[in-house]
């Protein structure tokens, strides 16, 4: 996907006139899943695959928003009884009414946009095209919000206009990215490190399991109230703890008669995983990537089995993983279908990618997708 293709599409819809040009990215996640809502750490870094979108102020109140993937135009005002149907406009149509609340003052604008984030793999293409708007009109209209508002302005799109109460990490990743460096953040306080990440003889690949399930969103927000529930029952003890975050598993064990069983495997997972976080970060620190994968191991294991948003196709993907030698394997992102995250030594990864393709297609019927991955920059102008 490059500038030409979206600014012949552009000149195309918009009259023959060209405006500026933006892009955001799509992003992995190494370790630190469910984290975010809850509290902890996660460990992101942005991709070379995002969304690019053409916009040119146009005087008017109206947005005329294309989306050149899937053909489709619609158009609609900046008021809260304005939203559109389409689900993508959703996305821009958000952004542009949370700048709004925040005080930024924007007008109509025409714009056309495309990506090659794959969509429902887990790598957030919502995000990109959120960050990608946010960014630009923060900067053609000169609202003055910094990097931080913009993330939140993504989540809050989520939130408000989509139906997700997803954390803040896609969104964090997106605008804050940066080329060989994840980003280790801290989600409570948004502290962020950047680690330069180039472990070398090692290789990190994702695997698309190209499922993509429907009910995604409604099991994401259910989760998220399992947690909230474990923190109300501690809380009652532990009256200072606010995320999961601040609780162990001795106070969850406390609790664990006025919780369900379900909670409880959830809120176990989420304590696990945010010290995994730590520990993958300290490996990272002495070159020990065998622990860093074996972490990664125990992350698929806790989002199978207890926070159970894995599914048949990837936890086969994290099987053929293991047998095949790779370092570290598991499902990235809200899971549910989507991806999963290997680090595989050099030597190893030939074999590995040739046994996976042909044991899911064996399987299933079709083959998995591969995407290595390339660390890249978040949200920025291109022209
Ligand atoms: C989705 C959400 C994020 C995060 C991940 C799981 O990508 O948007 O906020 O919760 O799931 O780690």
């Amino acid at each position: 996907m490059d500038i030409e293709f979206v600014r012949s599409r552009f000149i195309k819809h918009f009259d023959g006139t060209t405006g500026s040009v933006y892009a955001s990215p799509g992003r992995i996640n190494l370790i630190g899943e469910h984290t975010d809502y809850n509290g902890g750490f996660v460990f992101p870094g942005a991709v070379d695959k995002g969304m690019i979108a053409e916009i040119k102020i146009n005087g008017t109140d109206k947005v005329r928003a294309y989306s050149i993937d899937l053909k489709d135009y619609v158009e609609f005002g900046l008021n809260e009884e304005d939203a559109p149907r389409a689900s993508w406009a959703r996305y821009i149509f958000g952004v542009c009414r949370e700048i709004i609340k925040r005080g930024g003052k924007i007008g109509g604008f025409n714009t056309a946009f495309a990506g090659d984030v794959p969509l429902g793999a887990g790598m957030s293409s919502s995000a990109a095209l959120e960050s990608t708007y946010a960014y630009a009109l923060n900067e053609m209209f000169d609202c003055k919000l910094d990097k931080f508002e913009l993330a939140k302005i993504g989540q809050a799109t989520e939130h408000n206009y989509c139906g997700v109460n997803c954390g803040i990490m896609d969104q964090f990743a997106s605008v804050f990215g940066k080329a060989g460096s994840l980003i280790r953040l801290d989600c409570r306080s948004l502290e962020y490190q950047y680690f330069p990440f180039n472990p070398v003889g090692y290789k990190l690949v994702l695997l698309d399991s190209v499922v993509k399930h429907e009910l995604a969103s409604s099991a994401y927000n259910k989760r998220r109230e399992s947690c909230e529930r474990a923190v109300a029952a501690i809380q009652k003890k532990h009256p200072h703890v606010e995320f999961l975050r601040d609780a162990n598993m001795g106070w969850l064990e406390e609790v664990k008669g006025d919780i369900s069983a379900e909670d409880y495997m959830r809120a176990e997972y989420v304590i696990e995983e945010i010290q995994r976080v730590l520990d993958v970060c300290d490996a990272l620190e002495k070159g020990d990537y065998e622990t860093v994968g074996q972490k990664m191991y125990e992350t698929h294991y806790g989002m199978s089995k207890l926070y159970e948003v894995s599914c048949e196709e990837l936890d086969f993907l994290n099987d053929i993983a293991k047998q095949c030698g790779v370092t570290g394997s598991r499902v990235m992102g809200g899971g549910f279908g989507g991806c999963t995250i290997n680090l595989v030594k050099d030597d190893k990864y030939d074999a590995f990618i040739t046994e996976a393709t042909a044991a899911y297609q064996a399987k299933y019927g079709r083959k998995p997708k591969v995407y290595d991955v390339v660390i890249s920059d978040g949200s920025r102008k291109l022209c």
